[in-house]
């Protein structure tokens, strides 16, 4: 899978939500090769990492919302709520007896809901709190 690098207009202005985002782009990326090229067992460990992070950061992000009252939670934790089920799923794939086929699959449809859903939506949400006073 080609992928484009992280562009500087993907920061949403949440220093913390950015540095945590590129991360997942930079795992989601290491992920993909390891995937394709192994060792399976050293991508067990990177997705049970990727899991960790996906949970700390969209709980990181559904406190900020709380706080702040922010009026599209629900959707927004929605969204959160079928990534971790895909990235639950990667994790399956990438467990013994390994199906490579369908973590290549997900991490795919893993990077697409993230760019195009996921991560819009933290483009909102930031506005909406930066607008609002961060604290
Ligand atoms: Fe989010
Ligand atoms: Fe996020």
């Amino acid at each position: 899978m080609s992928r484009m690098p992280w562009l500087k207009s993907l920061d949403v202005g949440i220093e913390h939500m950015d540095r945590e985002h590129r991360e997942l782009f930079v795992l989601m990326g290491e992920l993909t090769a390891l995937v394709d090229g192994g060792p399976l067992p050293r991508a067990t460990a990177l997705a049970v990492d990727f899991q960790a992070l996906v949970r700390r950061h969209f709980q990181f992000e559904e406190d900020l919302m709380q706080r702040h009252a922010y009026p599209g939670m629900a959707v927004h934790v929605g969204k959160h709520r079928d990534m971790q089920r895909q990235v639950d799923a990667l994790v399956k794939a990438l467990t013994p007896p390994f199906d490579p086929g369908a973590a290549d699959d997900l991490l795919a449809v893993l990077e697409r809901v993230y760019f195009r859903t996921v991560l819009n939506e933290d483009m909102e949400m930031a506005c909406f709190i930066l607008s609002h006073g961060q604290d």
